[in-house]
């Protein structure tokens, strides 16, 4: 069940619930770490980096089971900080445990994380923030050993807004001794979402949801209850499903008020989007308006996992379109694909593309080489006329549950085979 086959040229029209965040989710399994306690996560979504974090930890000596609806977790038998193989290797969130393990056990050896190829996605932003805090990392073989003998608050200064050492800070502060400030920190929904859960557990963290987060250390943290917020990520990409095929759709519980930048360049192209307490309603006109310039950037702007969808949908829309990645600087590896089934995108350099709107994609076979640019091609496939085939649809299962249900809901002619 490695490919999707698509027939295109359906509007999609129903409803469908959206899943649980996984960037959400991730660092926030990471985090039950730092408790002797039981936790219990609920609306953890059912994909293959979950899994993964779930053996990460069951590898570290943590219990965990997924219950019906959550994951429970109780770290109490945590017995060392090492972890090899290809959770790790595969995994870009894994390296959140390295924050977690530190700030429970002290000392960790970890092989390098790896992750989607989007581009270099170094880690000093991490190391050098964790130094900071005391720790000692040393190169071992290629892997990274990582020594706290006595993990300290720090006032740390972000050079960039990243999520991951966002996070691997807050993780090892709640637990390090004294104060922590973090000056520009990333503000994406996810860090919040972590922040919130470390707050259940009793951990003090000021100023969620700003750049400018203070942490007070060494508190004796408890197990929580806690609820994952929808993936916006998912969300937006039915979103730009529905804006692609003129359709009409409900998103159930989609976190519209994290999806402004999102939703205003949907309506830019012609859809309407309605707010309810039930989710979010999504009218697409015919056929998409061009926006004529697209720029990601860390929250609250335009999500750089959203861009090859949003290129994706610009293929055939009415007008030209600048688009311009500013965070990662291999995520135009869906150029290729879109152009054999017959957009017109001109690479300008890493980082900026010119689509000019084609009336129509044609079907084409493709291969989905990274996450979110193997859901940018499910829906071009969607758009296009005839059969499209889609191999390689691992990377795609990573961060969607189930796309191809979903989209069957909403009447989509589309099935994994
Ligand atoms: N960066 C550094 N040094 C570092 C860390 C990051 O230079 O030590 C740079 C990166 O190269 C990049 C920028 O900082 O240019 C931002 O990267 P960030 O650290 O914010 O990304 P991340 O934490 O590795 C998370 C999500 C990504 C999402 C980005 C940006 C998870 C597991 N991953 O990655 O999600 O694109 O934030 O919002 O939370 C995805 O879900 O498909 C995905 C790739």
């Amino acid at each position: 069940m490695d490919s999707i086959q698509i027939h295109g040229g359906v509007a999609l029209q129903g409803k469908v619930r959206i899943q649980g965040s996984k960037n959400a989710a991730l660092p926030i399994l990471a985090g039950t770490l730092l408790t002797k306690e039981t936790s219990y996560i609920r609306n953890c979504p059912k994909i293959a980096d979950v899994y993964g974090m779930i053996n990460l930890l069951k590898s570290l000596g943590c219990h965990v089971s997924w219950e019906e609806s959550g994951i429970r977790v109780n770290a109490k038998d945590i017995c060392r900080g090492e972890m090899q193989g290809e959770a790790i290797t595969g995994m870009r969130s894994s390296l959140c445990l390295l924050g977690a393990l530190l700030g429970r056990c002290g000392e960790v050896v970890m092989e390098y994380p790896g992750g989607c190829v989007i581009g270099e996605r170094p880690i000093d932003l991490h190391l050098s923030a964790l130094s900071k805090m005391g720790v000692v990392f040393t190169e071992e073989q290629g892997r990274i050993r990582a020594n706290a003998r006595k993990l300290c608050g720090a006032h740390i200064k972000l050079s960039v807004a990243s999520v991951g050492a966002t996070e691997n800070i807050l993780l090892a502060a709640v637990m390090a001794q004294g104060e922590t400030l973090i000056e520009g920190a990333a503000r994406e929904p996810e860090v919040v979402a972590l922040c919130y859960f470390l707050r259940c557990c009793g951990a003090v963290i000021e100023g969620i949801g700003s750049s400018r987060l203070h942490i007070t250390g060494n508190r004796l943290l408890h197990g929580a209850d806690f609820m994952v917020p929808s993936d916006r990520i998912v969300a937006g990409t039915y979103l730009f499903a529905a804006v692609a095929t003129g359709g009409n759709v409900l998103l159930e519980a989609a976190p519209y008020t994290q999806m402004e930048a999102v939703l205003n360049v949907a309506e830019k192209m012609g859809a309407q989007c309605i707010a309810a307490s039930e989710g979010l309603y999504v009218q697409a006109g015919e056929r998409p308006m061009a926006v004529s310039q697209l720029r990601t950037a860390p929250y609250p702007g335009f999500p750089t996992d959203l861009q090859s969808m949003a290129l994706a949908v610009l293929t055939t829309s009415e007008g030209q379109c600048r688009i311009e990645e500013t965070i990662f600087e291999n995520r135009f590896r869906v150029v290729e694909p879109l152009r054999e089934m017959g957009a017109d995108i001109q690479v300008c350099d890493a980082h900026r593309v010119i689509v000019k709107g084609v009336e129509k994609l044609h079907g084409a076979a493709m291969e989905a080489k990274e996450l979110r640019g193997g859901a940018a091609l499910v829906l071009a496939g969607l758009m296009a006329e005839g059969e499209s085939i889609i191999t390689d649809c691992k990377y795609i299962y990573r961060g969607y549950e189930n796309i191809c249900k979903d989209l069957r809901e909403l009447g989509a002619r589309i099935v994994s085979v």
